[in-house]
């Protein structure tokens, strides 16, 4: 089939085939496709959207671009978890091993940082040696030995969504719901797992900024879960600001690691917590989320989510000395701190305008190839409803470029708005999605 008329279709409204799609994405695979036919294809859904049963079908072909594994043979039901990118959001490092710890095994694919959003793969690569490009032998031998294991897409395993995930990301055609639904249930259907919690970001830095477009999302995913006979729900949460303390790298993989010896970054945790109990649930050990919760919790302050993940970055090459000891870790070569110009509530922190700050700092791409730095991002010192003072320090910025660094701090300072009155609170999770709908979430 001629690419050219296919894209044509799109542009035009059209819906494509099965057939017409297969052949668009696995000629894009197997390198018969340049990539400016598949980012004008891209586009043209971008514009056009795609119905369910497109949507269904780009996912059935994603999956087949590569081989499914079968994980069939390892004890116990196998539940994973995926995040539609935010800032900060460094949830999957603490909540697989914290899971595989109460008794669930986790299999996880996840992927880079796409956008201004940060990826779970160049988190984890941030540890030295750590391997997140596994044969499918390593990745189910690591999962029944250790109970976790976090890969990304390889040339075996989902290569057209390695493929147009790194396409899309420079070429503006990220939020769209049929290429998210796309992207990560292919990765979520060829790794094997049993049943999957998905947390839908809603807000200025996720991909969808309006709540009605994130449960949209939400509810296009869970479908699809329910089409390849796989149980999913999903929560809507909060992304106006970035999650945590800390975006980039190797510094959100210290919060993770201070928060697993029991620190608490209360929305960071919370939402790690209520994802963990809802996999625990799906997994069959715990009745409720809230039994779930728990568990998560005990498995948080007793140590064995740690230990878990020190099991998991050995096994996969990672060097445990820097998980034992951060401070030995290279440093950035320059950092500057943003202060406050004026006395308030911090009422506001802008994820987006924060995220593509990091990137530019280096912890995030700008073209295909580029290297990351790992060492490099934004340490927030304040967060939305805290008190600061004119002169107080809102967040410190670390890069190895100091011209970079000089350009963003007014983009960083310009991100926190302070107001002189407290404002309302709003929910960090604001519901839970099944297959019977929508239903508002109270807390645990
Ligand atoms: N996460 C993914 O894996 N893919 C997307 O397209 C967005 C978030």
């Amino acid at each position: 089939m001629n690419p050219l008329e296919l894209i044509r279709k799109k542009r035009n409204r059209g819906t494509l085939s099965y057939e017409e799609l297969n052949s668009l994405i696995t000629g894009y695979v197997d390198g018969r496709i340049p990539d400016y036919q598949m980012a004008a294809f891209l586009m043209a859904v971008y514009f056009q959207k795609m119905d369910f049963e497109e949507t269904a079908h780009l996912v059935d072909i994603m999956v087949h671009s590569g081989k499914v594994i079968d994980l069939s043979l390892i004890p116990g039901i196998k539940v994973d978890k995926h995040s539609t990118g935010g800032v900060g959001d460094k949830v999957s490092l603490i909540l697989a091993p914290m899971v595989a710890a109460c008794g669930v095994p986790v299999p996880m694919i996840s992927g880079r940082g796409l956008g201004h959003t940060g990826g779970t793969l160049d988190k984890l690569e941030s540890i030295p040696g750590f391997r997140t490009n596994l044969s499918i032998e390593e990745y189910k031998s690591v999962l029944r030995d250790v109970g976790v294991v976090m890969i990304g897409q390889t040339d075996d395993l989902v290569p057209a969504d390695k493929k147009m995930y790194a396409l899309r990301d420079v070429t503006a055609t990220v939020e769209c719901i049929p290429l998210i639904a796309g992207s990560i249930m292919s990765k979520k259907l060829a790794e094997g797992m049993d049943a999957l919690v998905l947390d839908v970001k809603t807000g200025r830095g996720a991909f969808m900024h309006s709540e009605a477009d994130a449960i949209e999302l939400a509810k296009t995913l869970i479908a699809l879960g329910e089409r390849f006979g796989k149980k999913t729900i999903g929560f809507i949460t909060d992304m106006n600001q970035p999650l945590g303390c800390t975006v980039g790298n190797w510094l959100e993989v210290v919060e993770c690691i201070e928060c697993m010896q029991g620190k608490d970054v209360p929305d960071l945790m919370e939402v790690t917590y209520v994802l963990g109990g809802a996999m625990l649930m799906l997994g069959g050990k715990a009745k409720t989320i809230d039994e779930g919760t728990n568990r998560c919790r005990e498995a948080v302050h007793n140590g064995k989510a740690l230990q878990k993940f020190k099991e998991m970055v050995k096994r996969q090459g990672g060097q445990l000395s820097y998980i034992e000891k951060p401070a030995s870790y290279p440093q950035s070569k320059h950092c500057v701190e943003i202060t406050s110009t004026s006395s308030g509530d911090i009422d506001n922190i802008d994820a987006l305008e924060i995220g593509f700050a990091s990137a530019l700092l280096g912890a995030g791409r700008m073209k295909v190839n580029d290297a990351i730095d790992p060492k490099a991002g934004i340490l927030l010192k304040k967060k939305v409803g805290d008190t600061v003072q004119i002169g107080e320090t809102l967040a410190v910025l670390y890069s190895d470029n100091e011209n970079v660094l000089n350009n963003v701090k007014h983009r960083v300072a310009m991100a926190f708005s302070i107001a002189t009155e407290p404002s309302a609170e709003s929910p960090l999770i604001h519901a839970i999605i099944d297959e019977l709908g929508i239903h508002p979430w109270h807390g645990t």
